[in-house]
């Protein structure tokens, strides 16, 4: 496959080297196209000796050979890796000053673009509405890892692996060449649950937990990519929703179990992933002012009571609902259990027996602990369907075990 490597003036550049190794690797032909400024990080002759191809950055070199439409044309893949703010801008302006951006619009391939930056030039309005103009064009824009950035600096802007890059590339080509350039969940419907429930317990305090969502909003985003129309039904959370798909505010177990009532079961969607942490309990009742401290020292009891079961719910609702309606497409219910081993039994044990209990599709489960998996930016998870042998994917990014439930999901939707 004839694959143009454009690379953009950012400190990732030099990871783009390994990218183009993996391509060249694969037995591909790659033609890199570095910017002016890319080359002042990473010198052409890096370039050429990995591509086996002279690099050029301005239209002018090669001019009988019309370089800047033939390369364009010619491409089955562009990858833009990494690609600065100021390239998106570029991009997204249908500008064509140099010779990237003479080939990005002249091609008629996927274009897989991959920024990295610092987190302010990421989340500047300027690059997210770039973002959107490109992902409204058909460009697929892998979204950046988070993480230590160029100084002491962490947060959303770093360059995912380039191995993670190769595959998303890899994968819109197949995409296209499957149908007509449909993504594979194009048309489905998906609702993701994400983040922790709280449960009141008076005007201002709640009883909660530490999830922070990240997991379900990397599913989201994953199903995103893969093209479906995608609601995250939101309770608290520590990350935004990713560019794209709708949010509905669930803070409760209750708010959360209505949500599902009516973003999957009366809307009919395709699927289900419930990766929120429901609270199991909440206060049985909830005071109307505030509870005031008591100063003759004693405690407070609180008494609890069992929230819905929401995850069973769905399960159960669906399979009453295919029952009736048995020529209609089965809606899948995937569930997540966020599991401590203990004396009685593994994190895999109490994975099955949940797997059994609850009657979803498909388990995720994940080991957590002080500091494990909440919050935390990578993840091992174990995949368990009722007939198949366990799939355990890790330690990886959440975005990258999202790819991986979403992989598993596909042969389930039908
Ligand atoms: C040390 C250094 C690191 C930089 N890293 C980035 C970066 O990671 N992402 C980015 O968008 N811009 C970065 N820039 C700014 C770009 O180099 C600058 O916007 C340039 O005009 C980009 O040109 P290009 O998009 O044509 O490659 C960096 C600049 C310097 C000096």
């Amino acid at each position: 496959m004839r694959v143009v490597l454009g690379v953009a003036g950012g400190i990732a550049a030099y990871k783009a080297a390994s990218l183009c190794r993996l391509f060249t690797e694969g037995g591909h032909d790659v033609r890199v196209l570095p910017t002016a400024a890319a080359l002042r990080f990473v010198g052409a002759p890096t370039w050429e000796a990995l591509s086996g191809h002279p690099v050029a950055t301005d239209v002018f070199t090669d001019v009988p050979s019309v370089q800047h439409v033939r390369v364009g044309k010619e491409a089955e893949l562009v990858v833009v890796a990494p690609a600065t703010a100021d390239l998106l801008a570029r991009m997204a302006a249908g500008m064509a000053d140099d010779l990237l951006t003479t080939t990005l619009v002249t091609a008629t391939c996927p274009v897989v673009v991959a920024p990295a930056m610092h987190t302010e030039m990421w989340q500047h309005p300027a690059t997210q509405a770039n973002v959107a103009t490109l992902r409204s064009r058909g460009v697929h824009v892998i979204e950046p890892a988070s993480g230590r950035l160029t100084g002491s600096d962490t947060g959303p802007g770093r360059l995912p692996d380039p191995e993670v890059i190769h595959a998303e590339a890899l994968a819109q080509v197949g995409a296209a060449a499957a149908g007509s350039g449909e993504l594979p969940w194009a048309g489905r419907r998906v609702v993701v649950s994400a983040g922790g429930t709280r449960e009141a317990l008076d005007p201002v305090r709640f009883l909660g937990n530490a999830s922070s969502g990240r997991m379900g909003m990397a599913v989201a985003r994953a199903a995103r990519d893969l093209g479906a129309e995608v609601t995250v039904l939101q309770a608290a959370v520590e990350v935004p929703a990713p560019e794209g798909v709708r949010v509905v505010e669930t803070p409760s177990a209750a708010d959360l179990e209505a949500a599902v009532g009516r973003e999957f079961h009366e809307a009919g969607a395709d699927l289900l992933v419930m990766a929120a942490a429901v609270a199991d309990y909440r206060p049985a009742q909830v005071a109307t002012t505030k509870i005031k401290k008591q100063d003759d020292g004693a405690g407070l009891t609180l008494e609890l009571e069992r929230t819905p079961d929401v995850l069973a719910g769905a399960v159960r609702r669906r399979d009453a609902e295919a029952a009736q309606h048995p020529q209609e497409r089965r809606q899948v219910v995937v569930g997540f259990a966020a599991e401590t081993g203990d004396e009685h039994g593994s994190v895999l044990d109490h994975a099955r027996a949940k797997l059994a209990r609850k009657g979803v599709d498909l388990l995720v489960a994940n080991e957590v602990g002080v500091g494990v998996v909440f919050g935390q930016e990578d993840t091992t998870v174990h995949l368990l369907t009722p007939d198949g042998p366990v799939r355990t994917v890790g330690p990886v990014s959440k975005d990258e075990a999202a790819r991986a439930v979403c992989e598993a999901v596909t042969p389930l939707l039908g």
